[in-house]
């Protein structure tokens, strides 16, 4: 068997060494193509491989096709949006994430994100304090979770909203309020820390109407993805609501134009860097390698994405 890890963003040393040891146990060849620049060298690299792990890596129907002899595509990370699960469904190749094991650096860095802005990114001044801030979690999966933990060590009130969590235990038994509506949940938000994945449903889904909801001195913290934004929406509030900020892990297209017209209320990280430590990419990566052996030895698909 031969694992191709792509990773355009590459992982650290230890993690890649993990991976390496892995699947030299099973018996199986790796070749590693990071920091790639072009698509041809991904397209080349993936021609005769059977398993391939990638992060952020878009695995295009053109990659799949290129791809004669895949059978598992494993994403080291939460969001497989990167991944054209229709095109690799239809090839026969099973996809997969690694879901929680990046999470922990996730939410550490949605944390910091928030007391950055509230301390005025670090410029002297009066800033303000987590510490009896709203904090409004949209969508209480893996990452949401630990943020709201964090934050509640802070002193912070937590409260959250996910469609699809209907058990209202799960909110109870971490002290956190579930509010009834996304409406709800922006409109008592000082700070708005973003989990959603990009879908169909959400794409654009953080609007105008949404940020003019929030109170007064409200940050929204982007540690999700850069789609789920609706641009020009989110600028026109921003515009006309000079006290609102926006901190995002994931630069808006036009970002040079948020940075101009919105200063210092405005913080993009020049590459997404959430996931960026040592141990989520060791985490990440060893499990990703784990379960492509598991996978190829004994055909499990318990984390397999496209059904
Ligand atoms: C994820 O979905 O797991 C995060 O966005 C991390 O992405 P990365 O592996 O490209 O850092």
């Amino acid at each position: 068997m031969k694992i191709l890890v792509a990773t355009e963003k590459p992982f650290a040393k230890k993690a890649t060494d993990g991976i390496k040891e892995i699947f030299s146990a099973a018996g199986y060849e790796v070749v590693l193509l990071e920091k790639y620049s072009d698509k041809a060298q991904l397209l080349e690299a993936v021609a005769d491989v059977d398993g391939l792990i990638i992060r952020s890596d878009k695995v295009t129907a053109e990659v799949l096709d290129a791809a004669k002899c895949l059978k598992i595509v494993v994403r080291a990370g939460a969001g497989y949006d990167n991944v054209d699960l229709a095109a690799a469904t239809a090839k026969g190749v099973v996809v997969m994430n690694t879901p929680g094991q990046n999470s922990n650096a996730v939410a550490e860095l949605a944390l910091a994100m928030m007391i950055y802005m509230a301390r005025n990114r670090f410029t002297p001044g009066t800033g303000a304090e987590l510490q009896g801030k709203t904090v409004g979690i949209h969508a209480y999966g893996n990452v949401g979770r630990l943020v709201g933990r964090k934050a509640k060590a802070l002193g912070m009130n937590v409260i959250a909203y996910d469609p699809f969590i209907t058990d209202a235990v799960v909110f109870e038994n971490d002290g956190v309020e579930q509010v009834g509506s996304v409406e709800e949940l922006y409109a008592a938000s000082d700070f708005l820390s973003l989990h959603i994945p990009a879908t169909e449903q959400t794409k654009k889904s953080i609007n105008y109407k949404l940020m003019m909801s929030m109170p007064k001195g409200a940050t929204l913290v982007n540690t999700a993805r850069k789609e789920v934004i609706d641009e020009d929406g989110v600028k026109a509030a921003m515009m006309e609501r000079t006290d609102l900020k926006y901190v995002t892990d994931i630069a808006p297209d036009a970002v040079a134009e948020f940075a101009e017209l919105l200063g210092s209320r405005f913080f993009a990280t020049p590459k997404k860097m959430g996931a960026e430590t040592a141990e989520a990419n060791i985490n990440a990566g060893l499990a990703a390698a784990r379960q492509i052996v598991d996978f190829i030895e004994n055909g499990n698909t318990k984390f397999q994405v496209n059904r």
